[in-house]
Order: C-alpha cells, then sequence, then structure tokens
C-alpha cells in the first residue's frame, strides 16, 4: 500500500463497539466493493467498501468479514474471508494478502479465502437469528446500485425467509461519526498533503492557465505524496464557472481579473480532506471581489464557532443562514424586504448561498453520518459557506475541515493561508 496502515488495535476496537450495539443471536456479513466494469476489460479503480474498511482495515476486493460473537465456537466469533491467490494472479496483478498478512492488519486470528464462505456460512446459519447487513444509506444519494450485500440479502431471503435482515446502517453511523485519535492522524496526513497541493497551485495560478492545467498540478502533488486519488473529483472554476457548484468541466482558461475557486481533496489511506479555496487569477484581489470575499470569511468565523458539541446541523444551518443574510444585504445582494417576503422553507440568502454549510468527513468526503445526532467531541465536518453571483461573474466559497472538541471547534486547515492577504502574499512571493 502507499499508505501507512494504523495499528490492527483500531479495527480490533472498532468491531468490539459494533458487536456491543447487536442485537444478542444475531450475526453480521459485510462485503467488499465489487469491482465495476467500465468498457471492455477495463474497470473503475477498486476503492474499498467503507465499512469493511472500517471494521478490518483490509483494502483489497473479494473480501468478507462475518461476525458472530454468540457462536459457541470462540474462533468463529470473527472470521475474516480473503481472495486465494495462485500463480496467475501473482504474475498479472503481483502480491495479494496472505492470511497471516490479512490477520496483522485486521487482527482477526481466523482467516479463510472467500471460495469457502458459502460452506462456512451454510455451517453457521442455523445458530443464527438475523443478519446485520449494510446497504449504502445516505439522505442525499439518488443512485441504486446492487451491491454484494444486496445480492446476499436477496439468496437469504429466498432460502431462509424466517431470517431477519437488520440494518447495520446506523449502528456504524453513530461509531463513524466520532473518530479516534488514528483516524483523526489519517485525516490529517490527507490534508497535509492537500496543503501542498494549495501551495503549489496558488503559485501556479496566472493569466491564461487553462482550468485543468491547475488540476494537473494537484493530481501531480496528492500523488507523489501518496495519496492515491482526490477524495472526490476536483472543482477548479474560473469566473462565473464558480457559480456551478459542481463543475468539473474544468475546461476554461483563467481570465485577467477573475476568480478561481479551487475545491479539492487528497485521500490519505481512504480518508478525505475536502478542502475550498477562491483566489485572484492575477493575484490580487478588485474592491468588489475583497468585500465579497471578506463576507464569506466572516460568515465561516461565525460558522466554525457554532461547530460546539450539543449544537445540531438542522439549526446551525439555519442560524448560519441568518448571518449570511446580514452579509448579503451588506453587499447590496438583498433588501429587507426580500427577506420578509420568502418563506421559511426557502429563505432569500438561497439565492446567493444555495448549499449546505457542513457535512461529516471522514471515509466518505460527504460522511455516511446521522443528521440528527447533537455535534459531539470527535467529530470532523467541513465549513463552507460561499456566496455565488453569476451576474457579476464572481463565486467565492471558503472551506476547511473542522474537529470539534471539548474545548470548541479545532480548525485542521488553520496553516492553509486564507485571509486576503495572506493569498496575495502566498501568489505574489
Ligand atoms: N467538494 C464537495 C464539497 O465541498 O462538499
Ligand atoms: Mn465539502
Ligand atoms: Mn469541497
Amino acid at each position: 500500500m502507499k499508505y501507512t496502515s494504523p495499528p490492527p488495535s483500531v479495527f480490533q476496537a472498532h468491531r468490539e463497539q459494533f458487536i456491543l450495539k447487536m442485537q444478542p443471536g444475531c450475526a453480521a456479513v459485510f462485503f467488499s466493493n465489487d469491482l465495476v466494469v467500465t468498457n471492455g476489460d477495463g474497470h473503475y479503480p477498486f476503492i474499498q467498501e467503507s465499512n469493511l474498511y472500517y471494521l478490518t482495515g483490509i483494502d483489497q476486493e473479494d473480501t468478507i468479514l462475518f461476525l458472530f460473537h454468540d457462536s459457541p465456537r470462540p474462533q468463529f466469533r470473527e472470521v475474516l474471508f480473503i481472495r486465494r491467490t495462485n500463480q496467475e494472479i501473482k504474475i498479472w496483478e503481483g502480491e495479494k494478502l496472505t492470511k497471516e498478512q490479512a490477520s496483522a492488519i485486521s487482527g482477526i486470528e481466523t482467516v479463510m479465502y472467500t471460495d469457502e464462505f458459502e460452506n462456512f456460512f451454510l455451517t453457521q446459519v442455523y445458530l443464527i437469528q438475523g443478519f446485520y447487513l449494510y446497504f449504502n444509506e445516505h439522505d442525499r444519494n439518488r443512485l441504486f446500485y446492487p451491491t454484494a450485500s444486496h445480492r446476499f440479502a436477496y439468496k437469504l431471503q429466498q432460502q431462509f425467509p424466517a431470517l431477519k435482515i437488520e440494518r447495520a446502517a446506523p449502528i456504524l453511523y453513530a461509531l463513524r461519526m466520532i473518530k479516534s485519535e488514528e483516524e483523526i492522524e489519517q485525516i490529517k496526513r490527507a490534508i497535509s498533503i492537500t496543503a501542498q497541493a494549495f501551495e503549489r497551485v496558488a503559485k501556479f495560478v496566472k493569466p491564461g492557465v487553462y482550468e485543468y492545467e491547475i488540476e494537473a498540478e494537484i493530481i501531480h502533488e496528492f500523488i507523489r505524496n501518496r495519496s492515491r486519488r482526490p477524495a472526490y473529483e476536483p472543482i477548479v472554476a474560473s469566473g462565473a464557472n464558480a457559480c456551478v457548484l459542481h463543475y468539473i468541466a474544468n475546461n476554461k482558461q483563467c481570465k485577467e481579473g477573475d476568480l478561481v475557486l479551487l475545491d479539492f481533496g487528497a485521500e490519505y489511506g481512504n480518508y478525505a480532506s475536502d478542502l475550498t479555496r477562491t483566489i485572484p487569477v492575477n493575484g490580487k484581489f478588485t474592491p468588489r471581489q475583497k468585500e465579497v470575499y471578506m463576507a464569506v470569511c466572516r460568515v465561516f468565523e461565525y460558522a466554525k464557532s457554532l461547530l460546539i458539541p450539543g449544537n445540531q446541523l438542522e439549526t446551525y444551518t439555519q442560524e448560519v443562514g441568518a448571518f449570511m443574510q446580514e452579509e448579503l444585504k451588506q453587499l447590496g445582494l438583498l433588501t429587507e424586504k426580500d427577506i420578509q417576503n420568502a418563506s421559511p422553507s426557502s429563505p432569500a440568502y438561497k439565492k446567493y448561498f444555495p448549499h449546505g454549510v457542513s457535512h461529516h468527513l471522514g471515509l466518505v468526503t460527504h460522511d455516511n453520518s446521522l443528521r440528527f445526532t447533537p455535534f459531539a467531541p470527535g467529530m470532523v465536518l467541513t465549513c463552507e459557506p460561499g456566496i455565488y453571483i453569476p451576474e457579476e461573474g464572481i463565486g467565492i466559497r471558503l472551506e476547511n475541515d473542522i474537529l470539534i472538541t471539548e474545548n470548541g471547534p479545532q480548525d485542521l486547515m488553520e496553516m492553509i493561508p486564507m485571509h486576503w492577504e495572506a493569498i496575495e502574499n502566498l501568489m505574489n512571493t
């Protein structure tokens, strides 16, 4: 692996915490993600299923985790199944994990081959009341992709219709929202790579460069620092392109006098980072750009101050929206009448700030989480207000990753320049 794995105790602890929340007599089965065909004999890069990784640390295809704490046979309480390798795989793909390596990474003593799972399962199923399975549950996801878990559930229902299927997602999300020290270390490493990439592009950007050239600089810096990929597709949006929130075409030339919005983050060891900076293409903000920029900075600081234990995402978002509304008024973008005439479900600020303020960050960029759970120490959320004015060709977003602690918000990206003067200094020295 390009990255350094946390010790097995991290994954052991995750399994112990998960098992504590399971109903007695039940088992849980987790599957790795499929390799998915693109075209012909090509496939998408393999990215491990987040929960399987969270519980085992195994970053290889064809992996299954079986947990049955109440098994009468202690050696079968935790069983890891890994891909059986052979000479041909060795020639074409190289080394795969041995059982000893898989055991050392995960801390699981019983390791078998995936082709043995079916038989093993048939010897256990008669002892089990129900199965906890994970189906990708995310309140922003609109795509359905049938996973190995779906196939397993379908088979269970056909063959053993009296068995219950339980949702693993709520248990896992409650656990995954609170990051351990080792997980925070991985996020910090991802952030440090992202910070290096920002420094590189801040010095690279000048009138005439193409957005894709900036993207190439970012990716170059990621890969040479042991990130395997961006945590999400980088957004490099100059001028009015920045008003397209998920602009990823990255194919325009950066023009003198425009801003360029850079939203990118490296992954490291499966953990994401998520940064946004908006910088002047020529290294100097115009007075109007600076005015809007400083308004976004103030909203950022206000929002960050509310990332404390006990606050809750929905009310936090409303409070930040109200603060933003005042800033938009000062900028001459909204009037008191606009604000009064808007309905509570569609407040006036949405016209210039149409997205949320924060999302959880972890194994996924928009990390799986429980929306109504109050903020608590150990959570990592982004803080990302923005103002988008298409008619002025201005889109400004600022985004840092914040750790919630008992002593208040800890900005994990505070070393990355944000103040307009710091940005100008960085670009011009
Ligand atoms: N880059 C996606 C986001 O900031 O949420
Ligand atoms: Mn974000
Ligand atoms: Mn982002």
